[in-house]
């Protein structure tokens, strides 16, 4: 995550915006341009709703995903970034198994580059839409976080955003922490904004050494500790295609880190719950749960339209070394 915080108040302003525009005039602001999607990784919500994004602003997309180009003949990432140059593509949005593979793509073919998820290092669009979707839920004269039936005025939406704008704000990030990329880019910006950000997982998935990640940044090993200080619960979804190797006993787990609908009530009855999705119901968090009035796991979704339009829009009229989010 490599935006300061000026620039992500315009991002935050510019997804206000474009999202309230006329669909009529907004699809002419990036009317005709190409944008290549680079997807070697699956994926629902975060290409479909970059997708989406660069249409509503007008441009063409075009998806290549691993498993129908010539990346399964094995065609190496440069000269698939240059063969997507070659056709017109004018910036590229990837999601790649491997950490640092945008920086590379950037390098290789000069065009701008948006991270949609590398390897276990960064998610930056999840941050960012994760931050508005606390901010819409965020009462700034009480710096309470409000779940959604009793949802406040989302004053805190438009405006800007500044390093107290989540101060007395708990934020707790639940599970696989290790080889999570959404933990990641929410660790880098929660806290800078002010907020407090507790991991909490077994030391399997969460390693001790997590609690020097950062300024804000805690581990508490007790999940019903954590959620009595959390206006945020934010669960994460076990990577099982990057455990390599790590046997995890999920009765355990869920016996102990599962966000259940008793364990909500009892300990954190106002917290707004989040997830970034895929979620495995009865795994993390139950149906209940996923289903309930506390979750805002699918406004999260609806944000993601708005803030990858602010991205791709900032990523093909700024200069093209500020194009990575
Ligand atoms: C996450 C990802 O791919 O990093 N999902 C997402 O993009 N919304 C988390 C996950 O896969 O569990």
């Amino acid at each position: 995550m490599d935006l300061d915080l000026p620039a992500i108040s315009q991002l935050l302003a510019r997804a206000a915006a474009l999202e309230s525009q006329d669909p009529l005039t907004r699809d002419r602001i990036l009317l005709k341009r190409r944008i290549a999607l680079l997807f070697y990784e699956s994926s629902t919500r975060t290409r479909t709703s970059f997708e989406l994004a660069a249409k509503s602003l007008g441009a063409d997309t075009t998806l290549v995903s691993s498993l129908s180009s010539s990346i399964e003949k094995g065609e190496t990432l440069k000269d698939t970034g240059l063969t997507l140059r070659a056709l017109g593509a004018e910036a590229i949005i990837i999601r790649h198994n491997s950490s640092g593979a945008p920086w590379l793509l950037e390098q290789e073919t000069r065009l701008p580059i948006l991270n949609a998820g590398d390897g276990m290092h960064e998610h930056p669009t999840q941050a960012l839409l994760d931050l508005r979707t606390i901010l819409t839920h965020l009462d700034l004269s009480s710096k309470t976080v409000i779940p959604s039936e009793a949802r406040a005025a989302s004053a805190a939406e438009g405006s800007a955003v500044s390093s107290s704008t989540l101060s007395g704000v708990t934020v707790t990030i639940v599970g696989d922490i290790l080889h999570s990329r959404v933990a990641r880019s929410n660790m880098l910006l929660l806290p800078r904004l002010g907020a407090r950000v507790i991991l909490c997982g077994p030391t399997q998935l969460l390693p001790d050494s997590a609690a020097n990640a950062g300024p804000g940044i805690s581990v508490e090993r007790d999940f019903e500790a954590a959620l009595r200080q959390s206006q945020v619960v934010m669960m994460l979804r076990i990577q099982a295609e990057r455990l390599a190797g790590l046997q995890i006993d999920l009765g355990q787990y869920k016996d102990a880190y599962q966000l259940t609908g008793q364990r909500l009530a009892a300990h954190a009855p106002k917290a707004l719950v989040m997830h970034p999705g895929p979620i495995i119901r009865g795994l993390e968090l139950t149906a209940g749960v996923a289903d309930g009035p506390q979750s805002a796991i699918l406004e999260q979704v609806r944000h993601g339209v708005a803030i990858r339009m602010a991205v791709v829009e900032r990523a093909l009229t700024a200069q093209p070394k500020e194009g990575r989010a």
